[in-house]
């Protein structure tokens, strides 16, 4: 009896301590406990849940608990919710929350697009923004390449996409919820889009070139969809290739 409780009471502490330790604890509690392929699998193997969090970030979680959405970074590619479907016709003050929100994290993550679901809300909304600076990185062959223009920010909810030029064009894509790769995908030249603006109003925008992109890569998210599931796999490349070479030649 006393060696159950003694035991009992050691576990805990180690529970308390060291909650990643305890097997299943990680994935109970996290946002992707739901049920899906991996889930469905068996999950990754055990070594890599104990060693996904250090001390202090397991420590951080039990005192806090779980992130909750909208998170304040895009999640990556795995997580359930970019694989959601989300319902249309979103109206009333959770949008103006989640539109602070997308903002405040695509200008963080120094992005040009960002989607609801890439905060862990499973709502049809988006952002949109190409800033001067972004231009100005560029050099002016790529530039005009890729028909890049400056874009002042744009809220959409609800998008839904007319393809006003279908003619493809096959350039570079990445995304923030899939960091370190990028592929091409091939997008249409033109699509006009409507939906609501932030305040509910109606919009209608038509747009080319790279701003087309940008609106073409975002509506996919909203749709379950990422751009590795349209991409060239042929051109499929980590970003860091070149520092991993070097740094496998030390
Ligand atoms: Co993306």
């Amino acid at each position: 009896m006393f060696r159950t409780r003694a035991l009992s009471s050691l576990q805990l502490l180690r529970g308390a301590l060291f909650p990643c330790a305890r097997p299943g604890l990680v994935h109970a509690q996290c946002p992707c406990a739901r049920p899906g392929l991996v889930h469905a699998l068996g999950g990754p193997a055990r070594r890599y849940r104990v060693e996904q969090r250090s001390y202090w970030q397991a420590l951080r979680r039990r005192l806090l608990g779980p992130p909750e959405p909208p998170y304040r970074r895009p999640c990556l590619v795995g997580t359930p919710v970019l694989r959601a479907v989300p319902a249309d016709q979103v109206r009333g003050p959770e949008v103006q929350r989640l539109v602070h929100a997308l903002v405040a994290a695509l200008r963080r993550a120094d992005a040009v697009g960002l989607s609801a679901p890439q905060l862990g809300v499973a709502l049809r909304v988006l952002v949109l923004e190409v800033p001067e600076r972004v231009l100005e990185a560029e050099n002016a062959r790529v530039r005009e390449a890729r028909d890049m223009v400056a874009v002042p920010l744009r809220v959409i909810v609800n998008p839904r996409i007319r393809v006003v030029d279908p003619r493809p064009v096959l350039l570079p894509e990445a995304c923030h919820s899939l960091p370190g790769i990028a592929a091409c995908v091939a997008r249409h030249r033109a699509v006009e889009v409507t939906g609501l603006d932030e305040q509910g109003q109606p919009l209608r925008w038509t747009v080319s070139g790279w701003t087309a992109r940008i609106l073409q890569h975002e509506v996919d998210h909203l749709d379950g969809r990422l751009f590795i599931d349209l991409m060239d796999s042929r051109t499929f490349q980590n970003l860091r290739w070149q520092e991993a070479l070097e740094r496998a030649s030390w």
